[in-house]
């Protein structure tokens, strides 16, 4: 089938196409998606053929079978650039094979264990400042503790006050470049560097080194001169400047165990290190990675408990029946509490869009998919398919029971994408999801004090920060 007579997602504008929707709009842009598209349909964006994949086969074939085909596109590469730079998240190609090797090891089930108490540790301290009746914006609360969780296990952060400088100038970069992705700018510089890639590839062998160079510069895209371009300068200056004297330090000879300790330390086949450069773009990609998409999954299971008062009760039970603070030995003991982070997941995965770019031309679903044609993924429109979640919009923490979930697609749940790009830190987030909810449930009864709506930032995010009132059930004192 042709790109002509795929069914076209809706809502599209005359001249703009689905370009305003996109970022003025996107929620209303995923709830369309729910609605009209079934295994393929396209989108009309001026330059950039597009499709929306949302179907458990057509997402095997896309994320799994054809991951060598389809990589990270270069709108997510550009956006995030001077942040992750080519850090895992965005890298491509043979340094993401090699770097994913490098750092697989960092993730496994052993040395998650290490990383629980310190889990614990951030959210007790994290709770230790409420008052009883106080209002809190929990999304505010949880970005706090996961930020000081990545924090601690990352670079062995102590304070909060050192992960905060570094979580803020993050947040300044992530909303730098949820803001400037979907521009026609972004799209125009994109489309110049393919060009002048083209024109490297098939012009006159002496002009192809200093135009591959030139289209090399264009990889970063511009940061116009204005307040906001201001900002994000500032905020890459502060990052750069705070993990290379981080890295200097260990290099120095300080000695930690964390993570970037193992980053420093890790070799390749060959016995290669990774430069400093390298180390920075995978602390940050794994600093911005990991704590927000925890938190605003966080924040929205308790919204989801507060909404079913039920479910809530039971959950406090199995909370309650440990024999005092969650440790990485009771994860078994909270099956419910599991379930309850699962679903929240699905109803409000943090990453509710994802795409990917053709390398070369090749087939979804019997459709032909040329060169640098973007494939669009959404777990929100995916998590919402009636026939894979009967009744989808509503909590019911009992469809990932085990039986349950045996019976269903493993790519009918996909918060953590799926194929060889899924999230290296999809374990690591499961505990984390697991324990931190036990431990603000076991402090805190919360109070919900509004109808709270997401709406699509670099996550997705809950619009008015989730405003709760949390009645105090006993001490969390620091130790
Ligand atoms: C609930 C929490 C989280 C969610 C929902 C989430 C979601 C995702 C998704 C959807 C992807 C794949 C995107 C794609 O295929 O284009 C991804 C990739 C990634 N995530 Fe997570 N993530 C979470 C937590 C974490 C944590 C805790 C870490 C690190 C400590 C992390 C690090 C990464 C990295 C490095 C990648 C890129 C992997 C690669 O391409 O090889 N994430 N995440």
């Amino acid at each position: 089938m042709l790109f002509a007579d795929v069914p076209k997602v809706g809502g599209g504008e005359r001249v703009l196409g689905h370009m305003r929707v996109l970022r003025a709009d996107r929620m209303g842009f995923l709830s369309r998606l729910t609605r009209e598209v079934d295994r393929v349909s396209r989108l009309e964006i001026r330059g950039r053929r597009t499709f929306v994949v949302n179907h458990p086969e057509v997402l095997h074939e896309l994320l799994v079978e054809g991951a060598r085909t389809f990589e990270k596109s270069d709108v997510t590469r550009f956006a995030l650039y001077p942040l992750a730079g080519e850090g895992l998240f965005t890298s491509n190609g043979d340094l993401w094979r090699r770097q994913r090797k490098l750092m697989a090891p960092l993730f496994h089930a052993g040395q998650l264990e290490t990383y629980a108490a310190d889990m614990v540790a951030a959210t007790v301290r994290g709770q230790s400042t409420w008052k009883d009746g106080q209002t809190v914006s929990l999304a505010k609360e949880t970005t706090h503790i996961t930020m000081s969780i990545a924090g601690k296990t990352l670079f062995d952060a102590d304070t909060f006050s050192e992960a905060d400088a570094i979580g803020d100038a993050i947040t300044v970069a992530l909303d730098w470049a949820a803001a400037n992705a979907p521009s026609f700018l972004a799209l125009g510089h994109l489309l110049a560097r393919r060009s002048l890639q083209g024109i490297a590839r098939r012009g006159p062998l002496r002009a192809a080194a200093p135009i591959g160079k030139l289209a090399d510069r264009l990889r970063a895209p511009l940061v116009l001169p204005g307040e906001s371009g201001k900002r994000l300068r500032a905020a890459i200056t502060l990052l750069d400047t705070h993990v290379q004297g981080m890295i200097d330090a260990r290099r120095a000879g300080a000695q930690k165990d964390d993570l970037l300790a193992r980053l420093l330390r890790a070799q390749g086949d060959d016995g290669a290190k990774m430069s400093d450069r390298q180390v920075r773009d995978e602390v940050l990609t794994l600093f911005l990675a990991g704590h927000e998409t925890t938190a605003t999954a966080l924040a929205w299971a308790v919204h989801c408990l507060c909404k079913n008062p039920a479910v809530y009760e039971q959950v406090q039970a199995e909370v309650d029946a440990l024999a005092g603070e969650p440790t990485f030995a009771d994860l078994s003991r909270l099956p419910l509490t599991l379930r309850v982070f699962k679903e929240a997941l699905r109803l409000y995965p943090p990453v509710p869009l994802f795409t990917r770019q053709a390398r070369e031309e090749a087939t979804i679903d019997g459709v032909t998919v040329r060169r640098n044609d973007v494939v669009l993924v959404s777990p929100w429109a995916l998590h919402r398919r009636a026939d894979l979640w009967p009744d989808p919009e509503r909590f019911d923490p009992d469809r990932f029971l085990p039986e349950r979930e045996s019976k269903r697609s493993r790519y009918a749940w996909l918060p953590f994408g799926a194929g060889a790009r899924v999230c290296i830190g999809a374990a690591f987030a499961m505990i984390e999801g697991q324990l931190v909810l036990a431990s603000l449930l076991r402090h805190a009864r919360f109070e919900s004090l509004n109808d709270e709506v997401p709406e699509v930032s670099a996550t997705l995010r809950p619009r008015s920060g989730m405003p709760m009132r949390v009645h105090l059930r006993r001490p969390a004192s620091v130790s």
